[in-house]
C-alpha cells in the first residue's frame, strides 16, 4: 500500500493529539502495515477516506489505536528493580505506614497491557508483606488497549510470560493446564482479588487528575512512545497522583531528566528511584 507524506502527516497528528503517542518517520513501514489491516478488515480501500473514518468513528479510531499500540510484557520484568521495591523500598513505605496508623495500599500500573505487571507487584506483596490480609490492598492497572485488557481479566498466559517467574512461585501462584498443545497458566484467585483493571488513556489529563493518594506507580516501558510534551503532562499528573513519601518507577531505558525535577532520586543497595518527597 502506498501512503503519501501527507495522509502518513495527518494520521500521525490525530494519533498524537488524541493519544499522546509519538510516531516519527523511521515508523512508517509500521504504520502502513497496521493502517492496511484495519482497511481490510472494514472494507475500505481509500486511505482518505480511512481517515474520514478514523476522525468521527470512536469504535474505529480505538481499533486503530489496539492495532498501533506495543504490547510487549512479561511477568518480573526488570528483575533488579523489582527487588529493590521489594526488599528495600516497600519495608521502608509500610514501616512508616505502620507507625501512623495507616495499613492501606494504593499501587498503579499504568500502562499495564495484558497484566504481568500488575499480578507481579501482587505476588510481591504477598510474598514481603506479614498478613497482608490485615491490610487494604488496591492495585490498579490501566490501558488503552481494550483487547490487552481482555487479557487481563482472563488471566491466563502462556510460558513466554512466565519465563523469568521463579519456579517457587510457578508453583505457588499459578494453576496449569493444557490447551491445543499448548502449556498455559492461570493467575490464581488469590492474587486476582488485589488487581483491577480500568480503560484509561494516559493522555486524558481530567481522567488521571481523578486518581489519588497513590503509595506506587509502575509507568514502564510506556513514556518511551509518547513525544515530550505528552511525558511531562503525565509525569506533572503522575505527581499529583501520589502521596508524599511515593514512589515512581519507569522502565529502564527512561529516564526523568529531560522530563521533571520534582522528584527526589534516591539510592538504594539495588539501583535508583524516583520519590515524592
Ligand atoms: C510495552 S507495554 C508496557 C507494559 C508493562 N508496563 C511492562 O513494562 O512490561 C506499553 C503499554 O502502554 C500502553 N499505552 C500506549 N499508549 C497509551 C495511552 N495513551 N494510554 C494508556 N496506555 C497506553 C500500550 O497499550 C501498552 O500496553
Amino acid at each position: 500500500m502506498y501512503l503519501s507524506r501527507e495522509d502518513f502527516q495527518s494520521i500521525r497528528e490525530l494519533v498524537n493529539r488524541k493519544t499522546g503517542l509519538f510516531f516519527d518517520e523511521k515508523k512508517t513501514y509500521f504504520v502502513i502495515n497496521r493502517l492496511s489491516k484495519r482497511m481490510e478488515e472494514i472494507g475500505c480501500d481509500n486511505v482518505k477516506d480511512y481517515i474520514r473514518i478514523l476522525g468521527y468513528d470512536l469504535e474505529e479510531f480505538s481499533n486503530f489505536i489496539d492495532s498501533l499500540t506495543i504490547n510487549e510484557t512479561y511477568f518480573f520484568r526488570d528483575y533488579p528493580q523489582l527487588r529493590m521495591f521489594a526488599e528495600e523500598i516497600l519495608p521502608l513505605v509500610c514501616e512508616q505506614k505502620r507507625k501512623k496508623y495507616n495499613k492501606t495500599l494504593r499501587i498503579w500500573s499504568a500502562g499495564c497491557s495484558t497484566g504481568e505487571e500488575p499480578y507481579t507487584i501482587a505476588i510481591i506483596l504477598l510474598e514481603m508483606i506479614e498478613n497482608l490480609y490485615s491490610w487494604r490492598v488496591e492495585i490498579l492497572g490501566t490501558d488503552i488497549n481494550r483487547k490487552a485488557l481482555k487479557m487481563c481479566r482472563k488471566a491466563i498466559y502462556n510460558e513466554r510470560s512466565l519465563k523469568d517467574v521463579p519456579l517457587e512461585y510457578r508453583e505457588k501462584y499459578f494453576i496449569p493446564s493444557q490447551e491445543q498443545d499448548q502449556y498455559k497458566y492461570k493467575i490464581k484467585d488469590e492474587i486476582k482479588k488485589y488487581v483491577r483493571f480500568e480503560y484509561l488513556n494516559l493522555n486524558d489529563g481530567l481522567r488521571l487528575q481523578r486518581i489519588k493518594n497513590v503509595d506506587f506507580i509502575f509507568c514502564r516501558n510506556v513514556l518511551i512512545y509518547f513525544d515530550s510534551n505528552s511525558c511531562k503532562e503525565i509525569i506533572s499528573s503522575f505527581y499529583t497522583s501520589l502521596n508524599k513519601g511515593g514512589y515512581i518507577f519507569l522502565g529502564s531505558s527512561e529516564s526523568m531528566s529531560r522530563i521533571s525535577a520534582a522528584f527526589k532520586l534516591v539510592r538504594f543497595n539495588n539501583g535508583l528511584a524516583y520519590m515524592k518527597e
